[in-house]
């Protein structure tokens, strides 16, 4: 089994990523930690809270992080994602409550008290991790690797034309990420805007009638009728995607890259630059970073719902 903590916004993606997680047979979720991003973090920690009560799974713990990025305002996304965060379903408000531990400190215990075992999946602004590596540099040791959820490489972004929802929301905290010596492996729009579930499979997964399936088939319905998904004629599955990595490799192709951020440009803020050399805009970065630039997307989202509609 690898043991994996998941850092999020649920959102709807990141609830399916957690359901995934949590229905997968290789993994052994740890901890959900929340940040704000999507939704606010009290939004963020209620949803976390809710979908591990839908998917029965009362003995994750969950720990609430970063109320707003390391230097910005949020700016959330309710306009994706619902006002709920979870495209208006409303599911009943859990009957659990948050770990009275924060997540940065949840995080680096966990992590610190193993050696290589722990994955950590990161779906969402990167402020808690930032956070997490300002508070124990030494967590690239101990972790087994980082997944994270974000940039857009040599495709346009989704908040802006240049960036990417999660780095645009805390452009300084991805870089400060993407520039440590942190063995991360990055999961850029390049990859998730071809992992699309169609209305068919929407029809698929509501056909399984489990509470799990009932819930991601109407949050899929609301997330399909976002007018940037029905041009893309699908709803991409980002985050569960970032999870996928973490379950099998194989579902990706990578290249080793150092990649930077933009803070400094107020058109190009949040846009995620890539190079093969550590020269000029990237001499500080420490390491190559594990970039996803190819999927076998028709085998993932066989993947994704064969696992979610599995009883
Ligand atoms: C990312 O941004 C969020 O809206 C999604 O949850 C996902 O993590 C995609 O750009
Ligand atoms: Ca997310």
């Amino acid at each position: 089994m690898i043991k994996m903590i998941y850092d999020g916004d649920p959102g709807i993606d990141d609830a399916l990523a957690i359901l995934l997680a949590t229905k997968s047979e290789v993994l052994d979720l740890e901890a959900v930690t929340t940040v704000a991003g999507n939704v606010n973090l009290e939004k963020a920690t209620k949803n976390a809270l809710r979908i591990l009560e839908l998917a029965g799974r009362l003995d994750i713990p969950v720990a609430a992080g970063m109320p707003s990025p390391l230097v910005r305002e949020l700016q959330s996304a309710e306009y994706v994602h619902g006002e709920d965060g979870l495209g208006g379903t409303y599911l009943p408000l859990p009957v659990t409550q948050d770990k009275c531990i924060g997540a940065i400190d949840l995080i680096i215990a966990k992590i610190m008290k193993t050696t290589g075992e722990i994955t950590l999946v990161a779906c969402g602004p990167l402020t808690n991790l930032a956070e997490v590596y300002g508070k124990q540099p030494e967590i690239g040791e101990n972790v087994r690797e980082i997944i994270i959820m974000g940039g857009a490489i040599s495709v346009p972004g989704n908040i802006t034309p240049h960036a990417e929802f999660n780095v645009h929301t805390d452009p300084e905290s991805a870089k400060i990420i993407f520039q440590s010596d942190l063995p991360v492996t990055l999961v850029p729009l390049d990859v998730t805007l071809k992992t699309l579930l169609t209305n068919d499979n929407i029809e698929e997964i509501r056909e399984a009638g489990t509470p799990v399936t009932d819930f991601a088939h109407r949050v899929l319905k609301y997330s399909l009728n976002f007018s940037g998904h029905k041009k893309l004629g699908g709803c991409p599955i980002h985050d569960p995607l970032a999870v996928g990595v973490a379950i099998d490799k194989g579902f990706v192709k990578t290249k080793k890259l150092y990649v930077n951020v933009v803070t400094d440009n107020i058109v190009t803020l949040g846009k995620t630059l890539a190079s093969e050399n550590n020269t000029g805009q990237f001499e500080d970065c420490k390491s190559k970073l594990n970039v996803c630039l190819d999927v076998d997307a028709r085998r993932f989202v066989r993947f994704f719902i064969d696992t979610i509609i599995s009883k």
